[in-house]
């Protein structure tokens, strides 16, 4: 009844503490944690592109403390930090984590269905320089610690859907940073 009422209401974002027991947390855990996921009905309605699947950084790692690294795991590694496997979901998804709401239940039924057809879910691209820049990854997480992510990301913990924080299409943002942290500023340094 009242999930239906909420539907009603469209596009909206709603505390999902109100919800049900899938998310009750004890006010000490949410102080502490200080995560509250919310319930969403209508993934257009958030910043950023619309997914194929609308996977959860605020539920992955937000509620359930998953480490970045875990599915970006070449983030240190390579140049690319690289979009996750459809394996690195299956040791989850594939049999023991089937949803426990409507919403969640029938996002994850996409993800099987596309696993059984043997198709790659075709993720849309957040954050892309162009072709003619460098790049690196690996280099960056080197220089500013394993935990920046956020500095160019923002809190991606808590992002229902991600969207770019910092145009990272805008010279501006790269230069501020190697000129604080005087790294080169030698135009062939990024660009080909
Ligand atoms: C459970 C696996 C998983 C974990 C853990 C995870 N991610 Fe992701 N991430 C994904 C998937 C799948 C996508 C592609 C779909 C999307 O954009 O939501 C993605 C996309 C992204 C993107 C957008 C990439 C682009 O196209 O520009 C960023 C940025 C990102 N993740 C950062 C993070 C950060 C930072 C953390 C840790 C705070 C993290 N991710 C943890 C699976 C994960
Ligand atoms: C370590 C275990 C684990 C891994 C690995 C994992 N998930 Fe999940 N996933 C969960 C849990 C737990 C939930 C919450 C289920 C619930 O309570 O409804 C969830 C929920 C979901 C949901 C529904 C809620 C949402 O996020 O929109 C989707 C879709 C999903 N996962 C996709 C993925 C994808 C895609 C990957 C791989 C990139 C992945 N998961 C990797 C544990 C995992
Ligand atoms: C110094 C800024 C910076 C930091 C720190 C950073 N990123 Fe990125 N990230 C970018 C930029 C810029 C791009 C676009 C790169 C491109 O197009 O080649 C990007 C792209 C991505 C993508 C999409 C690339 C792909 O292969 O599809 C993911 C996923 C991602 N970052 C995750 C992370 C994670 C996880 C961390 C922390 C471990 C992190 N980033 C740290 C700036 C940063
Ligand atoms: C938040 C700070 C920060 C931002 C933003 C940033 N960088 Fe960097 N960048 C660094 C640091 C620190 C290093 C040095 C890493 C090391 O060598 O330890 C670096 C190194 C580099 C290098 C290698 C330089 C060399 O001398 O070989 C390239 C190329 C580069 N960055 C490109 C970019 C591009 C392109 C962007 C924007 C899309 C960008 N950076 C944004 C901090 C940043
Ligand atoms: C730290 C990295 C970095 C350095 C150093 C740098 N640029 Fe850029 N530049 C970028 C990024 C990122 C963009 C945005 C590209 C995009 O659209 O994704 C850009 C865009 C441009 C553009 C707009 C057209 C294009 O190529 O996309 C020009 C022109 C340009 N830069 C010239 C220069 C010149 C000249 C220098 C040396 C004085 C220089 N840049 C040094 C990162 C850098």
């Amino acid at each position: 009844m009242r999930q239906r009422f909420l539907f009603g209401v469209g596009a909206l974002v709603l505390v999902a503490a109100a919800l049900g027991a899938v998310f009750r947390r004890s006010p000490a855990q949410q102080s502490t944690a200080g995560i509250t996921a919310v319930a969403v009905f209508d993934s257009s309605s958030l910043q950023g592109p619309r997914q194929p699947i609308f996977f959860r950084h605020d539920i992955h790692v937000g509620q359930r403390k998953m480490a970045c690294q875990y599915c970006h795991y070449s983030a240190g590694a390579s140049n690319e930090p690289g979009i996750p496997s459809m394996q690195t979901c299956m040791g989850c998804h594939y049999l023991l984590v089937n949803g426990s709401t409507p919403a969640n239940a029938a996002e994850i039924k996409k993800l099987k269905a596309a696993w059984n057809a043997k198709k790659l879910v075709e993720w849309v691209r957040v954050h892309m320089v162009a072709r003619h820049l460098h790049f690196p990854h690996s280099l960056h997480l080197k220089g500013l610690g394993p935990q920046a992510c956020a500095t160019c990301h923002g809190n991606v913990a808590r992002m229902p859907q991600v969207y770019k924080v910092n145009n990272v299409n805008n010279m501006g943002f790269c230069i501020t940073c190697h000129l604080e942290r005087k790294v080169s500023r030698d135009c062939s340094v990024c660009h080909y």
